[in-house]
């Protein structure tokens, strides 16, 4: 009876599965997504548990606490700033698993044609992965240098390696007999893994582990060819696209290749951005900056990576509330890669409740610039930075932006003149209309309220 009960519950997972990636697509719906999938995963391992493959419970309980020991602190004490790293941790312990499963499969019962092939990229993808993740999730945790280490033919050296794990990989699959090969096979995918990692730089880390949560996804499909369980088959294949597609979007987004992101060494030459001749530049004091917003009737916010730095979205939200209330027609512009993590703009404006139809996309709000009175810069740097249009040489050339220059007035705030992710100096602070407001955004945008209070209270 249980052993046909888990199909069906198999296909109501993967239809979960489905759904969540569906429903994940928008703020409004994304709730409904998690929880859709976390229903979907429930169905998945209460369905496998069922299997008569499963021998022994013991070992897989103790798993499970060990699993949760970890799980759970790691979800409440990571902050939100944290996510991508927390995100490649992940992908390392699923990557890890795959691969083992795959080794025990292979010293166990030796597959032979089209199961060792899968088993062979399976175990490939998932140890190149685990020690992958484990390198992202280093740099973006500043335990490692983040700067691309980089050496000459080091492209050279990658690409020979991952020539040479391949052809292992097809000599297994030819012969998988020869137990001794494995090892050497293990060895070259987990070197592999930290190699791919070495020239590239922490920024540029969350596009990589989108992809290497496409690795990942791949690696789970084909141990579901392995052990012939369909469910992993789809779960896997879910995983493998949606996380190739994110790191493409993202990847366009910037006006970057795939090539550049994985072999260019991003932010390992610096430019003389941070060594440029002081330029002047006019800044306010949150009393003035207060003023200017006081007199506007239409402000389009731009939020960036500062904002999650300072966590300003709170003090952000009472302002927009302060400012609604007086009739202003306020609206947050986000641009697709502002932060440094798809949807991080989203994620945390929603974390202090703004209403989801004042966020509007990029094509959508550009259009609005010329006529918005002021637009509000809250540590965003590149997303704004007019170089991308007018530079052909910048790092940044042909990345599309935020108009802000066009509104009738800029005010920026961010601590100090240093550049963003991109390490170039940005045109549009030293523009005649142009206000820095210097501070960190939390501070400075308490301080904007207070004004604005202050002012309210005075009329
Ligand atoms: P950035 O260009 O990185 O600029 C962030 C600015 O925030 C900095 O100039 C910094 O200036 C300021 N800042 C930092 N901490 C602050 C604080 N506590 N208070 C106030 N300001 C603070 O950010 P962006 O405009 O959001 O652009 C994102 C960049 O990341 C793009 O180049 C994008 O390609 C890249 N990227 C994004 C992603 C995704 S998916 N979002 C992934 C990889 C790479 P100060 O130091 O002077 O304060």
């Amino acid at each position: 009876m249980t052993e046909s009960l888990y199909p069906a519950l198999y296909i109501l997972a993967a239809a979960g599965f489905i759904l969540a990636i569906k429903w994940m697509n928008s703020p409004v719906t994304a709730r409904r997504g998690v929880i859709a999938g976390e229903i979907g995963m429930l169905l998945a391992v209460i369905g496998t548990l069922l299997r008569h493959e499963v021998i022994n419970y013991e070992w897989i309980l103790i798993a499970f606490f060990i699993g949760s020991a970890l799980g759970v602190p790691l979800a409440y004490l990571m902050p939100m700033t944290a996510v991508p790293q927390r995100t490649a941790f992940s992908h390392a312990c699923g990557a890890l698993a795959s691969a083992l499963i795959g080794t025990a499969e292979y010293y166990r019962h030796m597959p032979h044609g089209f199961a060792m092939g899968a088993l062979v990229l399976e175990t490939l993808l998932g140890f190149l992965t685990f020690t992958a993740s484990l390198m992202a999730f280093g740099k973006l945790q500043e335990i490692l240098p983040t700067r691309p280490m980089t050496y000459k033919g080091q492209n050279y050296v990658n690409l020979g390696l991952f020539g040479f794990a391949v052809a292992v990989g097809i000599t297994l699959i030819l012969s998988p007999e020869r137990t001794w090969l494995f090892p050497i096979f293990t060895v070259l995918s987990l070197v592999f893994g930290v190699l791919l990692i070495v020239p590239i730089g922490g920024a540029d880390m969350p596009t990589v582990i989108a992809l290497l949560n496409s690795y990942a996804g791949l690696s789970a499909s084909a141990m579901g060819f392995v052990l012939n369980n369909k469910l992993l088959i789809v779960a896997g294949a879910l995983d493998g696209s949606s996380g190739f597609i994110l790191s493409v979007i993202m990847c366009r987004a910037m006006n970057r290749s795939f090539s550049n992101v994985l072999f260019g060494a991003f932010g390992a030459i610096q430019s003389n951005a941070t060594q440029a001749v002081q330029r002047p530049v006019r800044s306010a004091s949150p009393e003035e900056a207060a003023e200017i917003l006081d007199a506007a009737r239409s402000i389009i916010i731009i939020p960036g990576y500062g904002m999650a730095v300072a966590q300003a979205q709170h003090k952000l939200r009472e302002m927009f509330d302060v400012l609604c209330r007086r009739g202003v027609d306020v609206r947050f512009a986000i641009h697709p890669v502002a932060g440094r993590m798809p949807g991080h703009m989203n994620v945390l404006l929603a974390e202090a409740d703004v209403p989801y139809d004042r966020l509007a996309e990029m094509d959508e709000i550009n259009s609005e610039f010329p006529r918005a009175d002021v637009a509000l810069v809250i540590g965003a740097n590149d997303v704004v930075n007019p170089a991308a249009k007018t530079d052909k040489n910048s790092p940044i050339a042909g990345m599309p932006i935020l108009n802000a220059y066009e509104a009738r007035t800029i005010m920026v705030i961010k601590r100090s003149m240093s550049p963003g992710f991109a390490g170039i100096d940005n045109e549009l602070y030293y523009m005649d209309k142009t206000l820095m407001l210097f501070g960190d955004a939390k501070a400075f945008v308490a301080s904007l309220v207070k004004e604005l209070n202050a002012n309210a209270g005075g009329r």
